[in-house]
């Protein structure tokens, strides 16, 4: 007979990890109870806006399933993916074969198995303010540093190189690059790459390349970090979530890449991955569908992103009070409200979904100061439905800047 009255403790570690772009939901179901309609615009999920996965990924899949491959996978993912994925890197220039490639569950886990491969307590990893929270979730959970590195929005979002160079100390381990970026849009120039590559290999850290978006850029594919120097320590991921149109699949990958100074960590994260067993098997054959097959739905895709982003940036921009830089990739704008003096980007947004119902997510989520104004748009909803929802926000602005 159980006589304990306490309740279950819970790990500190937790209250470190946070991630806005669910939290936030919380705030959006209570407004739901009320009676009023709530238009999601927090999760960057194109099929929840109608954009399909393409016909044979689904064939694929249900192909490997019907075919009996039900079991689990080895750990760093079936060869004809791993083999795809390194043929995909080696034609953008990347120089790294099938051994050093694996598949995971979605770039998630490529960022999860690299921060807990490499980077130990109490270390820290260089990440880009505004960054995709996944990166701060998971240091807080592996007891490490995130270091914030400014990217300035009156320079398109570019990285503050000068300001990355103070940051670093003897404890800096890794450099993410989000490029094109979540939770800006931006995309990065070479020589702004040459750069971000040169800074790491002077100071000898790994850089983590996020391309979850390459394939995004409203002008076509961005090459590969990696393919600029193959020397260089990059690790780099992607993912069929966003390019693929099939984020509920869990299904990337990561190329640790060939240089020799990255064998130990390539042996790391293949320990790691053992633990977890494997990613979704019959995914991991959409993969190989995916990297060796049709890929005409990303220039329909990229077309109507980058018609959504003109759309956003300019309603924005008309906004009194508020500023927008074009994102040239992804679907994702993070436009600045001039805020009163005392109030914050978490005020700002939940006053809209409380005013509107329309959630988005306040840019302090994803490291910009609280008074900076920053707030997250994911524009995937079609034209007519995105010029309602900010007709509602001009509104909303207006009521909440007094003009
Ligand atoms: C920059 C970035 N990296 C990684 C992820 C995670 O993607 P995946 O579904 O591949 O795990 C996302 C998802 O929004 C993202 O925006």
């Amino acid at each position: 007979m159980s006589v304990a009255t306490e309740v279950i403790r819970t790990a500190k570690r937790v209250d470190r990890f946070t991630y806005a772009i669910r939290n936030i939901v919380v705030e959006a179901k209570k407004v739901e109870q009320t009676g009023m309609t709530v238009r999601y615009l927090n999760i960057g999920d194109p099929n929840q806006f109608g954009f399909l996965t393409p016909p044979h990924l689904i064939e694929a899949v249900a192909k490997a399933m019907r075919d009996g491959h039900n079991g689990y996978t080895p750990s760093p993912g079936i060869a004809s993916a791993r083999e795809a994925a390194a043929a995909d890197f080696v034609a953008r220039g990347v120089n790294v074969d099938a051994d050093r490639v694996l598949i995971t569950s979605g770039t998630s886990e490529g960022i999860e198995l690299a921060l807990t491969g490499i980077v130990d307590e109490g270390e820290e990893v260089l990440v880009p303010s505004p960054t995709y929270p996944l990166y701060t979730a998971v240091l807080a959970k592996i007891g490490a540093q995130p270091v914030y590195y400014r990217t300035d929005h009156t320079r398109d979002w570019q990285p503050d190189l000068d300001h990355i160079r103070r940051l670093i100390t003897p404890k800096t381990r890794a450099l993410v690059v989000i490029d094109p970026n979540n939770p800006t849009g931006a995309i990065y120039p070479e020589a702004m790459r040459r750069a971000l590559i040169d800074l790491s290999e002077e100071h000898g850290l790994v850089i983590l390349a996020d391309e979850v978006y390459g394939d995004l850029a409203y002008e076509g594919p961005v090459p590969a970090m990696a393919a600029l120097d193959n020397d260089a320590a990059i690790i780099s991921y992607s993912s069929l979530s966003k390019a693929y149109l099939a984020p509920g699949w869990r299904a990337g990958w990561m190329a640790v890449g060939s240089s020799p100074r990255l064998d130990p960590a390539l042996a790391a994260i293949k320990k790691l991955a053992d633990g977890r067993l494997c990613s979704p098997g019959p995914m991991q054959f959409a993969v190989t569908a995916a990297l060796t097959g049709d890929r005409s739905h990303q220039v329909t895709f990229r077309e109507q992103l980058r018609e959504r982003a003109q759309l956003t940036t300019a309603r924005m921009n008309a906004i009194p009070g508020m500023s927008c830089v074009a994102p040239r990739g992804a679907f994702y704008a993070m436009p600045k409200v001039d805020l009163p003096p005392g109030k914050t980007d978490v005020d700002f947004v939940l006053g809209l979904l409380r005013a509107k119902g329309i959630l988005c997510v306040y840019g302090s989520g994803f490291g910009t100061a609280p008074e900076d104004g920053f707030f997250r748009i994911v524009f995937l909803a079609p034209p007519v439905q995105l010029g309602a929802i900010y007709d509602d926000v001009a509104a909303f602005t207006q009521e909440f800047l007094g003009h």
